[in-house]
C-alpha cells in the first residue's frame, strides 16, 4: 500500500507554482525596470533581524509586533525575529554602512519575503511577498510625489489601472501631540469601546480609526487635516498639486492612519476598484521623518512603500501576463536508434543554449532514457510539446533530422546544421 505523507506547508504559507512562479518573475521584471529609471539601486537585508529593531521602529503597541511577528530565541539565547516588513531593516542598514553620514541621501529598493503571524485568509499569508523602495535624505513632497508616482507605474505596467490611491497626512513631532491629545478626550468621552480601543486609547489613539469592531463610531471624530501645522499643511497641498498636474488621481482619506508607528506628515494606500478585489489594499507607504535619528542615525527624512506581489498578482489577468512574458514554445527531443543518443543530447544543449530557427524562447526537453519511440511520443504530447525533433540513422547519415509538428500532424526532413 503507497504510504501517505503526512507533510504540508505550514499554514499561511503556500508554494508558488508554474504560472504564479512566472509571475512574480514578471512583477519583479517590470519594478526592476521602473526602480531603475527613477534611480533606485537594490540592497537586499537578512530574513532575520534582533527583534528589538521591529519593536522600537514599528512600535511596541502595533498589531504587528505585539501579535505577528515570529520571533525566536538562537543557540546564544539571542532575542531574534524573522523580517515582517522591510522599512526597518533598510534603515538600519543604511545606518550600519554609515550611509546617513557618508551620503546623506539615497534611494534603495527591495524584493522578498516577509513573516507576519496573521490569521490566513485570502490575501492574507502568513509568508508573503513584497516589493519596496525608501528614499532617504529629501524632506519635499517632491520625494512623496515621486514615491506614490512611482508604485502607480508599477502597478500600470503590470497591468492594474483600475486603483484607488488615498493620501492622508499625519502631521509632524510638533503638532501630533496636541491632536493626540484631543483624540483621547474625544475617545474618551465614547462609551462602550472595544477592548482594544480601550487598551489602544492612551498610548496610541489614531489607532482606534483602524478597529474593525468600533470605526463606523468615529465619523464625528476630530479631523487631523484641521489640526496638523502650517508645514504640515503646505507639504500636503504640494503633494497634491504635485499629483494633478502629472493627472495623478487620488482622494484625501481622513481617517487613515496606518498600523505602523514611524509615519510622520504623508501616508498612502492603494487599493484595487477591479471587480471581486475592491477595496483590498496592494500598496501602502508614506513619510517616517523621524526613525533614522530614533534608531541611532543622523537626523534623515526618508519616504516609502511597499506593495504585495501576491496580492498584485491575485487581480493581473494571467493570460495577459503569459503573453507579456512570451509564452516558449516547447521543444522535444526524441531518438530512434539509440546509437545517436549523445548527438542527441549536445544538439539539445547547443539549442537550449543557442535557440532553434533563431528562436531563442524554446524549453527544450529530452532526450529520454526511453527506447520506445511512441513512449517518447506520448510523453511529447503530455508536456505539450509543439515540435519533436526525431534523431534517426538513415536521415542523420545525410546531416538530416525528421521534424513532428505535434499541432498539425506534419513531418517534415531538415538539414541539422540549418537549425
Ligand atoms: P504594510 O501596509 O504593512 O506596509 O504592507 C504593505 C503591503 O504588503 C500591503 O499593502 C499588502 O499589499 C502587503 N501585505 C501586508 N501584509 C500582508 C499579508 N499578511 N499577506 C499578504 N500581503 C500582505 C509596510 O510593510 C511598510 N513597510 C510600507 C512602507 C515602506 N512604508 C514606508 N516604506
Amino acid at each position: 500500500m503507497k504510504k501517505k505523507m503526512n507533510y504540508k506547508a505550514p499554514r499561511g504559507t503556500h508554494d508558488i507554482l508554474s504560472t504564479d512562479a512566472l509571475g512574480m518573475s514578471f512583477l519583479e521584471l517590470k519594478a526592476r525596470e521602473i526602480f531603475k529609471k527613477h534611480g533606485f539601486e537594490e540592497i537586499r537585508t537578512p530574513l532575520f533581524e534582533d527583534a528589538a529593531l521591529f519593536m522600537h521602529s514599528i512600535g511596541r503597541t502595533t498589531d504587528i509586533v505585539e501579535k505577528e511577528m515570529y520571533t525566536f530565541e538562537d543557540k546564544k539565547g539571542r532575542k531574534l525575529a524573522l523580517r515582517p516588513e522591510g522599512t526597518a531593516s533598510l534603515v538600519r542598514a543604511f545606518i550600519e554602512h554609515r550611509m546617513d553620514t557618508i551620503i546623506p541621501s539615497g534611494k534603495f529598493f527591495y524584493m522578498g519575503e516577509m513573516f507576519r503571524y496573521e490569521r490566513p485568509q485570502s490575501g492574507r499569508y502568513r509568508q508573503f511577498h513584497q516589493i519596496g523602495a525608501e528614499f532617504f535624505g529629501n524632506q519635499s513632497p517632491v520625494a512623496d510625489a515621486e514615491i506614490i508616482i512611482l508604485v502607480q507605474d508599477l502597478l500600470f505596467a503590470a497591468g492594474i489601472d483600475e486603483i484607488d490611491i488615498r493620501i492622508n497626512s499625519l502631521g509632524c513631532k510638533k503638532c501630533r501631540p496636541s491632536f493626540r491629545e484631543t483624540l483621547i478626550e474625544y475617545f474618551s468621552s465614547l462609551e462602550n469601546l472595544c477592548k482594544d480601543c480601550l487598551k489602544r486609547l492612551k498610548k496610541n489613539p489614531l489607532r482606534l480609526f483602524d478597529c474593525k469592531i468600533d470605526s463606523l463610531k468615529f465619523v464625528k471624530a476630530p479631523k487631523i487635516l484641521n489640526y496638523i501645522c502650517t508645514s504640515c499643511k503646505n507639504n500636503f497641498y504640494t503633494l497634491q498639486t504635485l499629483l494633478k498636474s502629472v493627472n495623478c488621481s487620488y482622494n484625501v482619506d481622513e481617517t487613515l492612519v496606518r498600523g505602523l508607528d514611524y509615519y510622520t506628515q504623508t501616508v498612502f494606500e492603494i487599493c484595487s476598484k477591479k471587480n471581486g478585489a475592491y477595496g483590498t489594499v496592494i500598496a501602502a507607504g508614506g513619510r517616517y521623518d523621524n526613525l533614522v535619528k530614533e534608531l541611532g542615525g543622523q537626523d534623515i527624512p526618508a519616504v516609502g512603500f511597499a506593495l504585495g506581489s501576491q496580492r498584485v498578482l491575485s487581480i493581473i489577468d494571467e493570460h495577459k501576463l503569459l503573453n507579456n512574458f512570451g509564452t516558449p514554445e516547447r521543444i522535444f527531443i526524441a531518438v530512434i536508434d539509440q546509437e545517436l543518443f549523445n548527438e542527441a543530447f549536445s544538439f539539445a544543449v547547443k539549442i537550449s543554449r543557442y535557440g532553434l530557427n533563431n528562436n531563442k524562447n524554446i524549453s527544450v526537453f529530452g532526450p529520454k532514457n526511453e527506447k520506445n519511440l511512441t513512449n517518447q511520443l506520448k510523453y511529447a504530447e503530455k508536456i505539450k510539446a509543439s515540435k519533436v525533433l526525431v534523431f534517426a540513422k538513415n536521415e542523420f547519415k545525410n546531416g538530416k533530422l525528421l521534424i513532428k509538428d505535434m499541432n498539425n500532424r506534419t513531418q517534415t526532413e531538415n538539414f541539422i546544421d540549418e537549425l
